[in-house]
């Protein structure tokens, strides 16, 4: 059989994931592989109609499709994105459709299935028959058990292949929006008391998120910086290359740190305003959530509030919501609300002036919403990512993780591991184990109680306020 494979990375041959297709290469010699580069080619895929013409014929000519990509900041890298946008927009989707599908990916696991939702929502907005994926590690090909699920990852794709398995798609279409919001009511201005406010987009002109954008900004009363994310004059996407991760510091010589620097370290309030193409925000904006990655592993929305403005059908769109809340939370910000022109535009004037005014009170405030899984996983996995290895060339992040006290491992509360020990030990008594098991429940609440009786102290100190 023919295997078209997708490569995702700009690294081309140098790519992680591709090892791991050429050991699949290497264990099924009886089928042929063509990769086609587009992580590393898409500025001449996009350019060059031979360029174009050529990947669609190979893709034409396969009898199956593995996309095989890095996780890039909860997804696949912004030249796969871009790509993916461009099979739509230039209507090439019927080369694709019918063709059956798998994704392979590496990461370090974080937020891996969404990268893999998102391809898996593609492949059914393509009408692709996607059978299934396979998440890897970084090293996971080192391993010879994840070796064997590999193969037996592949050999299923090929089965469904050549027994025509009948695939049922999981993502049903979108519906059409189409742009429909009119700002009506001058907004009553909310103050900003000396606080920055700054909207990024990537509006077009006329649409609604202009207006959105334009409408949000008048409802603070006060300097607010609205800047469109072209003006960050980006050279061009990540390049995956992680030489930045000494010093946190991009090889590319353009626009986007200075405009980084201007525009979202100094915010108190930082609004993303994004446009849906396809399932995702623009590769516009996947290219500049990527190119973020000079700053490795340090949290820096850390203490902002943040809101979106979404132009799409985000109610349809629970991977995008997932990683657009995942990322304020894994960021140590907080989500100050998302107003979307989907719904009702009649009430977007009111959302959006409900999204200044929490953010302003959160802000003066300093509300940071208590972290749920992403954000504790999170930490967890950067955390033995971190001290486990990439601490030798990541020396950015470790420097911040020692700084900040995020090496947190439970084994160093050498407390907790007296008392966890005597209580094991406790335990071996057959009348203390007797008493435990009677009295659990009580024994679960009989460390909290002690701040309900300073919660008291806690009403009469606000009273005072
Ligand atoms: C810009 C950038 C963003 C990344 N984001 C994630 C991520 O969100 N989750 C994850 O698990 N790994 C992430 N990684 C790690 C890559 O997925 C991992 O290094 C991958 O193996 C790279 O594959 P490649 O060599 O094929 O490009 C990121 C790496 C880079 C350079």
């Amino acid at each position: 059989m023919q295997i078209c494979v997708i490569s995702g990375s700009p690294k081309g041959e140098m790519s992680v994931t591709l090892q791991y297709v050429r050991f699949l290469e290497q264990a099924f010699p009886e089928h042929t592989f063509s990769v086609v580069h587009v992580g590393q080619d898409i500025r001449t895929i996009e350019r060059q109609e031979e360029a174009w013409d050529r990947l669609l014929a190979t893709v034409q000519e396969c009898d199956g499709v593995l996309w095989a990509t890095p996780v890039y900041c909860m997804l696949v890298p912004a030249q796969l994105k871009r790509f993916i946008e461009l099979v739509g927009g230039r209507n090439a989707a019927e080369v694709l459709s019918g063709k059956y599908a798998a994704a392979l990916t590496t990461s370090i696991h974080f937020f891996d299935h969404t990268a893999h939702a998102y391809l898996h929502a593609v492949c059914d907005d393509f009408g692709m028959r996607y059978t299934g994926f396979c998440s890897a590690h970084i090293q996971d090909l080192q391993n010879e058990a994840f070796q064997e699920r590999l193969i037996l990852f592949f050999s299923d794709f090929l089965e469904a292949i050549s027994e025509q398995r009948p695939v049922q798609g999981e993502f049903p279409p979108l519906p059409a929006l189409f742009a429909a919001y009119a700002p009506k009511s001058p907004p009553a201005a909310v103050d900003t008391r000396g606080r920055r406010v700054v909207i990024l987009h990537d509006a077009e002109p006329g649409s609604d998120l202009e207006a959105m954008v334009r409408h949000l900004a008048a409802c603070y009363a006060g300097p607010v910086q609205v800047a469109h994310i072209r003006d960050a004059m980006m050279k061009g996407a990540c390049l995956g290359c992680c030489r930045c991760a000494f010093e946190n510091a991009c090889v590319y010589d353009d626009g986007f740190r200075a405009f980084w620097e201007e525009h979202v370290v100094p915010a108190d309030i930082l609004v993303i305003a994004g446009t849906v193409r396809d399932r995702f925000f623009s590769a516009a904006w996947k290219q500049f959530f990527d190119r973020s990655f000079f700053n490795g592993h340090v949290p820096t929305f850390a203490g902002k509030q943040v809101g979106y403005l979404v132009e799409g059908p985000l109610g349809h769109l629970a991977t995008l919501r997932e990683v657009l809340t995942s990322l304020v939370m894994t960021e140590k910000a907080n989500l100050a609300g998302i107003v979307t022109n989907e719904p009702d535009p009649a009430g977007i004037d009111a959302a959006l002036h409900a999204l200044a005014e929490r953010s302003m009170r959160l802000a003066d405030r300093g509300y940071i919403a208590p972290p749920t899984f992403p954000a504790v996983a999170g930490h967890k996995i950067f955390r033995d990512e971190i001290w486990g290895g990439m601490r030798a060339i990541f020396k950015a992040d470790d420097r911040y993780y020692r700084q900040n006290g995020l090496y947190d491992f439970p084994t160093w509360n050498y407390a907790q591991r007296i008392s966890t020990r005597v209580t094991s030990l406790a335990m071996s008594i057959p009348a203390v184990r007797r008493d435990v098991v009677k009295n659990m429940p009580h024994y679960m609440v009989q460390p909290l109680q002690d701040s309900i009786e300073k919660s008291t102290v806690l009403a009469k100190r606000r009273a005072k306020q």
